[in-house]
């Protein structure tokens, strides 16, 4: 279903036992030292020039997306645009907020006059898989910086690219070279196997991040001091990631053969952690046909209403039950 099921690599586990004597409050903005780290990271992964970046560590990825409107200000009579498949928290945290949601992935549908306050973008994405080209990503950050709007990229699959390279909308192809207006929202949960920590962080246009840290500060938003100095050290490791990444991607291969071989069609899923099936029918009568087999899959309803002949399945599972699920689907 989605969660991380290898070990926390040791040299995380060491680094967050470390720090384990911790008496007093952590920083909301980050040690100096994941400070250096997250911007470091970024600067690899995301192609971001370091100079003007703005970076916070916040607690997990999740809890930023569903505070993310709130923080930023967003009310009633606002609106939050979502991907039309999406992850369900963009639309959890736009109402949390009182805003508006409008659902869809061309910016053109959205009415000239509506006060448009973010964009959320998730490439690669959750359900589908699918990556969004730098260009698409290029104009969607033009359409929002006319209109005083900001791009939220929830980037948190961005090192798991296969078929497609993921670009971040920190990338100057994407940004122009300033961060203006824009966030990008990153999560150790997958890359580390960190789920369990809650660590994740948020980079781009500094004077956003700035306000984010002011009222996150406030609000005791804040993570806690080994789980950073942990993130210090997944951050400066890319063997784990590395190794984690291929166990992904014999995964995907064997569950891809399998789901293909009984009869099922794959869209999208060139990068990510999901694979985004149909079998041309509606996604309840494909849930029940695999949970008679004993496989448990998500149902695409959940993700939007124009994905009800869809169901998502994850790659987050252990060798053995990967081969338990090819071995029944051969047999089906
Ligand atoms: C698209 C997307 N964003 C954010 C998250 C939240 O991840 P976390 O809070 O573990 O960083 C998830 C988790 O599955 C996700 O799929």
């Amino acid at each position: 279903m989605g969660t991380p099921v290898d070990p926390v690599p040791e040299v995380i586990r060491q680094a967050l036992a470390d720090a384990s004597d911790a008496p007093g409050y952590p920083l909301t903005a980050g040690t100096p030292a994941l400070r250096a780290a997250i911007a470091a990271w970024v600067s690899r992964a995301c192609g971001a020039g370091v100079d003007g970046l703005g970076v916070l560590p916040t607690i997990g990825s999740k809890e930023l997306v569903a505070w993310l409107p709130t923080l930023l200000g967003i009310g009633p009579g606002d609106v939050v645009v979502v991907p039309s498949i999406a992850y369900p928290t963009y639309e959890d945290g736009a109402r949390l907020a009182g805003a508006t949601v409008v659902r869809t992935d061309s910016l053109t549908s959205v009415g000239p006059t509506s006060r448009v306050r973010l964009v959320w973008v998730n490439s690669p994405g959750n359900p589908t898989g699918r990556v969004l080209p730098a260009a698409h990503l290029r104009k969607v950050v033009d359409w929002a910086r006319e209109r005083g709007a900001v791009v939220a990229s929830d980037e948190c699959y961005l090192p798991l690219g296969w078929s497609a390279e993921p670009v971040s909308v920190l990338s100057p192809q994407v940004s122009g070279g300033s961060y203006d207006g824009v966030l990008a929202l990153h999560s150790l949960s997958k890359r580390s196997n960190l789920a369990g920590y809650r660590a994740g962080f948020v980079a781009g246009d500094p004077a956003l991040v700035a306000e984010l840290l002011k009222v996150r500060k406030h609000a005791g938003m804040i993570v806690p001091a080994p789980v950073q100095a942990a993130m210090v050290a997944a951050l400066q490791d890319e063997r784990h990631a590395d190794e984690q990444r291929e166990r992904y991607r014999a995964r995907r291969e064997v569950l891809t053969a399998a789901f293909t071989g009984a009869g099922f069609t794959v869209e999208h899923s060139e990068a990510g952690l999901y694979l985004w099936l149909t079998r041309g029918e509606d996604c309840w009568q494909t849930v029940d046909w695999l949970a008679r087999r004993g496989i448990l899959v998500a149902a695409g309803v959940f993700y939007g209403p124009s994905a009800g002949q869809y169901v998502r399945v994850a790659l987050t599972e252990t060798d053995e039950h990967v081969a338990a699920v090819a071995g029944r689907l051969a047999d089906a």
